[in-house]
Protein backbone atom coordinates (compact mmCIF):
# COMPACT_ATOMS: atom_id res chain seq x y z
CA UNK A 1 0.00 0.00 0.00
CA UNK A 2 0.93 3.66 -0.79
CA UNK A 3 2.85 5.27 1.88
CA UNK A 4 0.92 8.69 3.05
CA UNK A 5 2.28 11.66 2.34
CA UNK A 6 4.36 13.27 5.08
CA UNK A 7 6.19 9.72 5.02
CA UNK A 8 10.01 9.10 4.95
CA UNK A 9 11.91 8.27 2.06
CA UNK A 10 15.96 8.10 1.36
CA UNK A 11 17.73 10.31 -0.95
CA UNK A 12 20.90 8.40 -0.62
CA UNK A 13 21.84 8.16 3.22
CA UNK A 14 19.65 11.55 3.87
CA UNK A 15 16.10 10.80 5.14
CA UNK A 16 13.73 13.21 3.23
CA UNK A 17 9.95 13.64 3.15
CA UNK A 18 8.61 10.67 0.66
CA UNK A 19 6.66 13.42 -2.04
CA UNK A 20 10.37 15.18 -1.98
CA UNK A 21 12.47 12.44 -3.08
CA UNK A 22 11.34 12.13 -6.84
CA UNK A 23 12.16 16.00 -7.11
CA UNK A 24 15.82 15.51 -5.98
CA UNK A 25 16.10 12.26 -8.17
CA UNK A 26 15.17 14.45 -11.00
CA UNK A 27 17.74 17.33 -10.61
CA UNK A 28 20.34 14.32 -10.37
CA UNK A 29 19.30 12.74 -13.91
CA UNK A 30 18.60 16.43 -15.41
CA UNK A 31 22.46 17.32 -14.36
CA UNK A 32 23.65 13.78 -15.76
CA UNK A 33 21.85 13.13 -19.15
CA UNK A 34 23.87 14.26 -21.39
CA UNK A 35 27.08 12.81 -20.14
CA UNK A 36 24.76 9.75 -19.10
CA UNK A 37 26.27 6.60 -21.46
CA UNK A 38 29.71 7.77 -21.27
CA UNK A 39 29.45 8.07 -17.20
CA UNK A 40 27.74 4.17 -17.45
CA UNK A 41 31.13 2.97 -19.67
CA UNK A 42 33.55 4.55 -17.49
CA UNK A 43 32.24 3.87 -13.90
CA UNK A 44 31.32 0.45 -14.76
CA UNK A 45 34.62 -0.24 -16.85
CA UNK A 46 32.45 -1.43 -19.98
CA UNK A 47 30.38 -4.04 -17.90
CA UNK A 48 27.01 -2.65 -17.65
CA UNK A 49 27.17 -3.72 -21.46
CA UNK A 50 27.30 -7.50 -20.04
CA UNK A 51 24.51 -6.86 -17.58
CA UNK A 52 22.24 -5.23 -20.02
CA UNK A 53 23.06 -8.03 -22.11
CA UNK A 54 21.89 -10.66 -19.41
CA UNK A 55 18.32 -9.13 -19.02
CA UNK A 56 18.02 -8.80 -22.94
CA UNK A 57 18.24 -12.47 -22.48
CA UNK A 58 16.27 -12.95 -19.86
CA UNK A 59 13.58 -11.03 -21.71
CA UNK A 60 13.84 -13.61 -24.58
CA UNK A 61 12.00 -11.52 -27.37
CA UNK A 62 10.85 -13.78 -30.24
CA UNK A 63 12.68 -14.33 -33.23
CA UNK A 64 9.41 -14.65 -35.86
CA UNK A 65 7.54 -11.82 -37.29
CA UNK A 66 4.74 -12.34 -33.49
CA UNK A 67 3.80 -8.78 -32.24
CA UNK A 68 5.76 -8.70 -29.03
CA UNK A 69 5.43 -5.50 -27.00
CA UNK A 70 8.42 -4.57 -24.36
CA UNK A 71 7.54 -1.39 -21.52
CA UNK A 72 11.03 -0.49 -20.79
CA UNK A 73 10.11 2.08 -17.73
CA UNK A 74 13.13 4.46 -16.10
CA UNK A 75 14.52 3.46 -19.43
CA UNK A 76 16.25 6.94 -20.11
CA UNK A 77 18.41 6.86 -22.95
CA UNK A 78 16.83 3.84 -24.12
CA UNK A 79 19.86 0.68 -23.53
CA UNK A 80 17.17 -1.80 -22.97
CA UNK A 81 14.85 -1.00 -25.59
CA UNK A 82 17.37 -0.83 -28.70
CA UNK A 83 19.20 -4.24 -27.12
CA UNK A 84 15.89 -5.85 -27.59
CA UNK A 85 15.01 -4.71 -30.70
CA UNK A 86 18.38 -5.84 -31.90
CA UNK A 87 17.76 -9.40 -30.29
CA UNK A 88 14.25 -10.09 -31.65
CA UNK A 89 11.91 -10.55 -34.86
CA UNK A 90 10.38 -8.26 -37.13
CA UNK A 91 7.25 -8.42 -34.68
CA UNK A 92 9.35 -6.68 -31.13
CA UNK A 93 8.39 -2.77 -30.64
CA UNK A 94 9.33 -1.02 -27.35
CA UNK A 95 8.08 1.50 -25.69
CA UNK A 96 10.44 3.59 -23.44
CA UNK A 97 8.80 5.42 -20.28
CA UNK A 98 11.05 7.90 -17.98
CA UNK A 99 9.49 10.56 -15.92
CA UNK A 100 12.84 12.66 -17.08
CA UNK A 101 11.95 14.90 -20.48
CA UNK A 102 16.04 15.49 -20.46
CA UNK A 103 17.02 11.68 -20.47
CA UNK A 104 14.22 10.87 -23.24
CA UNK A 105 15.62 14.01 -25.35
CA UNK A 106 18.80 11.89 -25.56
CA UNK A 107 16.41 8.55 -25.82
CA UNK A 108 15.02 10.00 -28.82
CA UNK A 109 18.30 11.20 -30.90
CA UNK A 110 19.91 8.03 -30.54
CA UNK A 111 17.04 6.03 -31.56
CA UNK A 112 17.19 8.39 -34.62
CA UNK A 113 21.13 7.94 -34.84
CA UNK A 114 20.29 3.83 -34.81
CA UNK A 115 17.39 3.80 -37.41
CA UNK A 116 15.02 2.44 -34.56
CA UNK A 117 12.54 5.42 -34.84
CA UNK A 118 9.83 3.61 -36.17
CA UNK A 119 10.49 0.39 -33.61
CA UNK A 120 10.85 2.49 -30.45
CA UNK A 121 8.58 5.04 -28.84
CA UNK A 122 9.52 7.36 -25.93
CA UNK A 123 6.41 8.34 -23.23
CA UNK A 124 7.14 10.74 -19.90
CA UNK A 125 5.51 9.07 -17.65
CA UNK A 126 5.76 7.85 -13.44
CA UNK A 127 6.92 4.33 -12.79
CA UNK A 128 4.01 4.93 -9.62
CA UNK A 129 1.19 5.68 -12.67
CA UNK A 130 1.92 4.33 -15.80
CA UNK A 131 -0.02 5.91 -18.39
CA UNK A 132 -0.79 2.85 -20.13
CA UNK A 133 -4.20 0.34 -20.28
CA UNK A 134 -4.22 -2.96 -17.96
CA UNK A 135 -2.67 -6.04 -19.65
CA UNK A 136 -1.29 -4.42 -22.43
CA UNK A 137 2.70 -5.34 -22.26
CA UNK A 138 4.43 -8.55 -22.98
CA UNK A 139 7.36 -7.59 -20.83
CA UNK A 140 8.29 -5.16 -18.11
CA UNK A 141 11.95 -4.25 -17.94
CA UNK A 142 13.51 -1.54 -15.56
CA UNK A 143 17.24 -1.05 -15.47
CA UNK A 144 18.75 0.86 -12.80
CA UNK A 145 15.77 2.23 -12.16
CA UNK A 146 13.71 1.24 -9.50
CA UNK A 147 15.97 2.29 -6.59
CA UNK A 148 15.12 6.19 -7.55
CA UNK A 149 11.17 5.67 -7.28
CA UNK A 150 9.95 6.67 -4.02
CA UNK A 151 7.22 3.97 -3.62
CA UNK A 152 8.69 0.75 -4.98
CA UNK A 153 4.81 -1.50 -3.99
CA UNK A 154 3.36 1.09 -6.23
CA UNK A 155 5.54 0.62 -9.60
CA UNK A 156 5.59 -3.15 -8.53
CA UNK A 157 1.71 -2.64 -8.44
CA UNK A 158 1.61 -0.92 -11.81
CA UNK A 159 4.09 -3.33 -13.47
CA UNK A 160 1.51 -6.26 -12.68
CA UNK A 161 -1.38 -4.00 -14.11
CA UNK A 162 -0.09 -3.08 -17.36
CA UNK A 163 1.74 -7.00 -18.29
CA UNK A 164 -0.82 -9.21 -19.82
CA UNK A 165 -1.50 -12.69 -17.99
CA UNK A 166 1.42 -15.22 -18.64
CA UNK A 167 4.44 -12.26 -19.21
CA UNK A 168 7.27 -11.42 -17.49
CA UNK A 169 8.50 -8.56 -14.83
CA UNK A 170 12.21 -8.40 -14.78
CA UNK A 171 14.54 -6.00 -13.12
CA UNK A 172 18.07 -5.66 -13.30
CA UNK A 173 19.69 -3.24 -10.16
CA UNK A 174 22.82 -2.59 -8.22
CA UNK A 175 22.38 -5.40 -5.30
CA UNK A 176 24.74 -6.62 -2.60
CA UNK A 177 28.72 -7.49 -3.16
CA UNK A 178 29.08 -10.66 -0.88
CA UNK A 179 32.47 -11.55 -2.22
CA UNK A 180 35.07 -12.08 0.46
CA UNK A 181 37.85 -9.05 -0.74
CA UNK A 182 35.72 -7.62 -3.37
CA UNK A 183 33.53 -5.98 -1.18
CA UNK A 184 36.11 -3.71 0.31
CA UNK A 185 37.54 -2.87 -2.84
CA UNK A 186 33.87 -2.18 -4.47
CA UNK A 187 33.46 0.02 -1.52
CA UNK A 188 37.00 2.65 -1.91
CA UNK A 189 35.80 2.48 -5.73
CA UNK A 190 31.84 3.37 -4.77
CA UNK A 191 32.19 6.18 -2.31
CA UNK A 192 36.00 7.47 -3.73
CA UNK A 193 36.58 7.00 -7.61
CA UNK A 194 33.18 7.13 -8.29
CA UNK A 195 32.72 10.96 -7.05
CA UNK A 196 35.80 11.48 -8.65
CA UNK A 197 35.07 10.50 -11.79
CA UNK A 198 31.53 12.32 -11.79
CA UNK A 199 32.98 15.55 -10.72
CA UNK A 200 36.24 15.21 -13.44
CA UNK A 201 33.58 13.97 -16.23
CA UNK A 202 30.14 15.44 -15.56
CA UNK A 203 31.54 17.98 -13.33
CA UNK A 204 29.00 17.01 -10.47
CA UNK A 205 30.37 15.01 -7.35
CA UNK A 206 27.09 14.96 -5.71
CA UNK A 207 25.13 13.39 -8.73
CA UNK A 208 27.32 10.24 -8.60
CA UNK A 209 27.46 10.60 -4.60
CA UNK A 210 23.43 10.03 -4.49
CA UNK A 211 23.64 6.80 -7.05
CA UNK A 212 26.38 5.38 -4.68
CA UNK A 213 24.18 5.90 -1.61
CA UNK A 214 21.14 5.01 -3.13
CA UNK A 215 22.62 1.73 -4.02
CA UNK A 216 23.45 0.64 -0.10
CA UNK A 217 20.20 1.56 1.17
CA UNK A 218 18.60 -0.95 -2.12
CA UNK A 219 17.13 -3.90 -0.07
CA UNK A 220 18.56 -7.27 -0.47
CA UNK A 221 17.94 -9.73 -2.85
CA UNK A 222 15.78 -11.81 -0.69
CA UNK A 223 13.49 -9.27 0.86
CA UNK A 224 13.62 -7.22 -2.79
CA UNK A 225 11.87 -10.97 -3.91
CA UNK A 226 9.35 -10.39 -1.35
CA UNK A 227 8.23 -7.15 -2.57
CA UNK A 228 7.78 -8.58 -5.80
CA UNK A 229 5.61 -11.65 -4.38
CA UNK A 230 3.74 -9.45 -2.47
CA UNK A 231 2.32 -7.69 -5.42
CA UNK A 232 1.18 -10.81 -7.12
CA UNK A 233 3.75 -11.96 -8.91
CA UNK A 234 4.52 -15.58 -9.34
CA UNK A 235 7.78 -17.61 -9.16
CA UNK A 236 9.73 -14.76 -8.42
CA UNK A 237 13.90 -15.87 -8.26
CA UNK A 238 16.67 -13.69 -8.86
CA UNK A 239 20.29 -14.32 -10.78
CA UNK A 240 23.81 -12.60 -8.83
CA UNK A 241 25.93 -11.04 -11.68
CA UNK A 242 29.35 -9.88 -10.71
CA UNK A 243 29.51 -11.29 -7.27
CA UNK A 244 26.48 -9.28 -6.23
CA UNK A 245 27.19 -6.45 -7.85
CA UNK A 246 23.69 -6.32 -9.61
CA UNK A 247 20.91 -8.69 -9.83
CA UNK A 248 18.49 -9.47 -12.31
CA UNK A 249 15.10 -9.90 -10.70
CA UNK A 250 12.27 -11.94 -12.27
CA UNK A 251 8.40 -12.46 -11.76
CA UNK A 252 5.52 -13.84 -13.90
CA UNK A 253 2.04 -12.89 -14.09
CA UNK A 254 0.05 -15.75 -14.39
C1 LIG B 1 20.21 5.19 -13.74
S1 LIG B 1 19.00 5.70 -14.95
C2 LIG B 1 18.73 4.21 -15.84
C3 LIG B 1 18.45 4.41 -17.31
C4 LIG B 1 18.40 3.15 -18.16
N1 LIG B 1 17.37 2.22 -17.68
C5 LIG B 1 19.73 2.46 -18.23
O1 LIG B 1 19.84 1.37 -17.67
O2 LIG B 1 20.66 2.98 -18.83
C6 LIG B 1 17.55 5.87 -13.96
C7 LIG B 1 16.37 6.47 -14.69
O3 LIG B 1 15.23 6.39 -13.84
C8 LIG B 1 14.40 7.49 -14.14
N2 LIG B 1 13.39 7.65 -13.08
C9 LIG B 1 13.57 8.08 -11.82
N3 LIG B 1 12.41 8.09 -11.14
C10 LIG B 1 11.45 7.64 -12.00
C11 LIG B 1 10.05 7.41 -11.89
N4 LIG B 1 9.40 7.63 -10.75
N5 LIG B 1 9.39 6.95 -12.97
C12 LIG B 1 10.04 6.71 -14.13
N6 LIG B 1 11.37 6.93 -14.30
C13 LIG B 1 12.07 7.36 -13.25
C14 LIG B 1 15.39 8.63 -14.27
O4 LIG B 1 14.83 9.75 -14.91
C15 LIG B 1 16.52 7.96 -15.05
O5 LIG B 1 16.36 8.12 -16.43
Amino acid sequence: MAKPVGAGAHFGFREVPIEEKQTLVDEVFDSVARRYDLMNDLMSGGLHRAWKEALVTAVNPPLSERPFLLLDVAGGTGDIAFRVIEAGGEGTRATVCDINPEMLRVGRERAVERGYDAEVSFVEGNAESLPFPDKSYDAYTIAFGIRNVPRIEVALAEAFRVLRPGSRFLCLEFSTVDVPGLDALYDFYSFNVVPALGRAVANDAEAYRYLVESIRRFPKPHAFAEQIRAAGFKRVSFQMLTGGIVAVHSGWRL
